[in-house]
């Protein structure tokens, strides 16, 4: 299913004909391997702050590639016309700072795309998501890859993630103009689209 919701997204981000774009906590490329398909013409800068998930993404053929940590990034204000972060603002251990880093790089009128899992707002289907997140899957994860810790992680950052209209009052606190959140699968993961006021 990733690669599903990151090719939506690709699409997302090729309607906005973008010259610069900039994968944030690109991991393996997936995602910017995705938008350089959709969109053929624009300069796609991946980075991370993990060296040896840079180097998968060189394999796969991701070619320009930057460390760089999404607190403190190592581009001038205004650099980018579209910037995405895929499966990793949960990740960082300031979501309110590397909104405000996102938005600095962007230049005015840019956008910035975040998908990311979030919880199916269906009161009965939550109930049964919950349980599949929380006892199901960390059993089966233990099972195929003896990494139980690392889905019980998973579990637990996606219920304290702001989803849908919260992730959005953080964008609009810090310079975003929002449009309504798109959750896909059943509410299961979300993209958000915001463009920087100015
Ligand atoms: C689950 S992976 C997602 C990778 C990719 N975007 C995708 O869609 O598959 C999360 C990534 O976020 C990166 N990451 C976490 N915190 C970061 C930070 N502060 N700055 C840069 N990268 C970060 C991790 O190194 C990891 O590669």
């Amino acid at each position: 299913m990733d690669f599903i919701w990151r090719a939506k997204l690709a699409r997302l981000v090729a309607a906005c004909h973008p010259s610069e774009v900039l994968d944030l906590a690109t991991g393996s490329g997936d995602l910017a391997l995705a938008i350089k398909k959709a969109c053929p013409t624009a300069r796609i800068t991946a980075a991370d702050f993990c060296l040896p998930m840079l180097e998968q993404a060189r394999i796969k053929g991701v070619e320009r590639l930057v460390q760089a940590d999404g607190l403190a990034l190592p581009f001038s204000d205004g650099s980018f016309d579209v910037l995405t972060v895929a499966f990793g603002l949960r990740n960082m251990a300031d979501w309110k700072e590397a909104i405000l880093e996102m938005n600095r790089v962007l230049r005015p009128g840019g956008v910035v795309f975040i998908l990311d899992f979030s919880l199916p707002e269906w009161e009965p289907l939550l109930s049964f998501y919950r349980l599949y997140l929380h006892h199901v899957l960390p059993r089966l994860a233990h099972w195929a890859t003896q990494r139980k810790e690392a889905y019980e992680y998973l579990g637990g950052s996606i219920e304290t993630f702001p989803g849908g209209r919260k992730m959005n009052a953080l964008l609009e606190e810090r310079g975003f103009s929002c449009d309504a959140p798109r959750p896909l699968t059943l509410g299961v993961v979300s993209i958000y689209q915001a463009r920087k006021r100015g």
